[in-house]
């Protein structure tokens, strides 16, 4: 998610749930390519299973971005076809290419010709007026006879004019149905659906149809739903407590700090860890109002749990 994700926040999940597959925030083929490739793909080995996501619409310069991050060692490339800001449509790119499948084939084709790792799409449901079923059949359809087998589906459409990014994401209805109608039609794609899935239950209600589930802004402001899902829907793994989730990130933070990283670039993203239980708020004080100093310490995570546990 972009502005909100990074490495760190994953190598962060990564301990609350050792299966789930992570994603990277859009990264643009052109950036890759301009760019500084080595720190926009940079991420540490603890993320595996972890896809990149990347944005653009020229196979060509998708093709040398997918061989670029499979060289990094990523285990799935995902083209972005569902980010609807103004700043994306302008390079035709996002959301406004499920008008154009042929494009977004073309780009498919040159990047699975090249790396051995899955190509992947994340779509929504459709664009502006062209919100049917067969619109977005028409897209799956032509992205499958490209060869592509793995579609996650942000269930609802984009509006390409007069809404923000912020509003696309809660705006235009949700329609789980659409989605579960096309893996009906398709029971050979690997279909995953996103969009507002907030609980274990609304996790299962949907395994029930398809075949896995993305969680966005929720993984995000209570991560320890990660660790329910591991346990109820991966490995079974038992989670952990929370406080042993911060002790277990101690060393993470003193490596990261020791190569020059500020402290508070990797605790905002812990930030919800504690998110409802007793004395969540003085966690989430102690770091907001400390982590930024020039001399914060990794302690200064000890010291929260500390303020938090007094506050319980
Ligand atoms: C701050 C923010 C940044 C996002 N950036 C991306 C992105 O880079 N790529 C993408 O495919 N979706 C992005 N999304 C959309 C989410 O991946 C997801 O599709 C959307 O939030 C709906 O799922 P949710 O209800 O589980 O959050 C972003 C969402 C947020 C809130």
């Amino acid at each position: 998610m972009m502005d909100w994700t990074d490495r760190h926040c994953r190598y962060f999940m990564r301990l609350l749930s050792p299966s789930v597959r992570l994603y990277t925030e859009m990264v643009t083929a052109a950036a890759i390519h301009h760019g500084d490739a080595d720190s926009l793909l940079r991420f540490d080995s603890a993320e595996h299973p972890v896809g990149v996501q990347l944005g653009g619409s020229d196979p060509q310069l998708m093709a040398d971005a997918a061989r670029v991050a499979a060289d990094k060692g990523y285990d799935e490339i995902n083209i972005n076809v569902g980010c609807p800001s103004d700043r994306v449509q302008s390079g035709r790119f996002g959301a406004c290419l499920m008008a154009q499948p042929e494009v977004v084939a073309d780009c498919f084709r040159a990047m699975q010709d090249v790396c051995e790792v899955p190509v992947t799409v994340k779509t929504r449901i459709g664009i502006d007026d062209s919100d049917s079923d067969e619109f977005l059949m028409r897209f799956v359809d032509t992205l499958a006879n490209a060869g592509c087998r793995h579609f996650v589906v942000h269930a609802r459409i984009a509006i390409l004019e007069g809404l923000s990014p912020k509003e696309n994401r809660t705006v235009p209805p949700l329609d789980y149905q659409r989605v579960y109608s096309l893996k009906r039609a398709w029971p050979e794609l690997r279909i995953e659906i996103n969009g507002g899935i907030t609980t274990d239950e609304a996790v299962e209600d949907a395994l029930a149809h398809v075949d896995g589930a993305m969680i966005g802004r929720q993984a995000y402001h209570d991560p320890w739903f990660l660790a329910v899902l591991e346990e109820r829907f991966l490995s079974g793994r038992a989670a952990p407590d929370r406080v042993a989730i911060v002790e277990a990130m101690l060393p993470y933070v003193r490596e990261q700090l020791a190569a020059g990283e500020r402290l508070n670039r990797i605790t905002r993203h812990m930030l919800g860890l504690f998110a409802g239980q007793p004395g969540a708020r003085a966690w989430r004080r102690h770091l907001s109002e400390r982590a930024h100093r020039p001399d914060a310490v990794p302690d200064l995570l000890l010291e929260a749990v500390d303020a938090m546990r007094v506050a319980a």
